[in-house]
């Protein structure tokens, strides 16, 4: 799909990874609206992306948030072409620890905001971009492009909840694309690895350095956040790209640690 003049919803947009992303396409010529929940960060998001994007305060749990961020992009834009879901947490905790069971409430969050926001941002997406006359040679309506992570198959210590989430995000991209597949609407989504962002920079030196050294095969290091918004980029333009789930973690594998 051709980015120009397409509008772009990007989830997590204050931070990290889908900030990068709404650089990008924004970059790329797209009309880009950032949801987050940060409001000081969703406030200089704003002023970077001035009047040809929207950012917007809209939870990614909760279903009317999300209906009427889908609404007000529509509104401001015209249409809805492309949507990356890049929200998520990493509260982590041991299933047991001292004695005391993984508090349900960290599962909960988990899942509510890495996997259920996810399908909810999807569907309220799809559902926008069904009504897109199709474009092009094959008809291209939407692109959705989802964040799981190398912590879907080998997850760490304490991260039961993190995985399970990724897992999920993983294990829902084939069923949604066929869904959309007649709609014009590609599904995909990325695995990354360990990525330089806030996410990870409450991590202690010594563990990111450990998984650097031990984990990361080739570039030794971690990766940047313009790596995965250039990997959104060429998979919203790239057709072909659709149903998979496409690792981007320097070739790590994780072990115990
Ligand atoms: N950084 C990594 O190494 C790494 C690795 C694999 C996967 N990921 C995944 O990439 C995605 C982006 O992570 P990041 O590293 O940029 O993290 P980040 O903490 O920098 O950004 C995440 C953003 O999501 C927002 N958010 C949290 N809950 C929300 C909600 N309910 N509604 C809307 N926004 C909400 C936060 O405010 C924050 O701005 C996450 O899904 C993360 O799990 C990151």
């Amino acid at each position: 799909m051709e980015l120009a003049n397409k509008v772009a919803i990007v989830t997590g947009a204050a931070s990290g990874l889908g900030m990068a992303t709404a650089r990008a396409l924004a970059a790329g010529g797209a009309r880009v609206v950032g949801f987050d929940r940060d409001e000081a960060k969703l406030k200089t998001l704003a002023a970077e992306l001035g009047a040809g994007g929207l950012a917007l305060n809209i939870d990614v749990t909760d279903e009317d948030s999300v209906r009427e961020g889908v609404r007000k992009s529509v509104d401001a834009f015209g249409a809805l072409h492309v949507a990356v879901n890049c929200a998520g947490v990493a509260d982590a905790a041991k299933t047991l620890s001292k004695g005391e069971p993984f508090p349900l409430a960290v599962w909960n969050k988990v899942i509510a905001i890495n996997l259920t926001g996810t399908f909810n941002v999807v569907r309220f997406a799809a559902q926008a971009m069904a009504r897109n006359a199709p474009e092009g040679r094959d008809g291209e309506r939407g692109v959705i492009v989802n964040t799981a992570s190398g912590a879907a198959w080998q997850g760490q210590v304490g991260q039961a909840a993190y995985s399970a989430s990724k897992a999920g995000v993983m294990g829902l991209t084939l069923p949604v694309a066929r869904d959309l597949a007649p709609n014009g609407i590609r599904v995909v989504a990325i695995a990354p690895g360990l990525f330089e962002t806030s996410m990870v920079a409450g991590m202690p030196e010594n563990v990111s350095q450990s998984i650097i050294d031990r984990m990361i095969l080739y570039p030794h290091r971690m990766g940047q956040a313009e790596e995965f918004a250039s990997l959104v980029r060429h998979i919203v333009e790239n057709s072909y790209f659709n149903a998979t789930t496409l690792n981007l973690d320097a070739g790590a594998r994780m072990q115990s640690r």
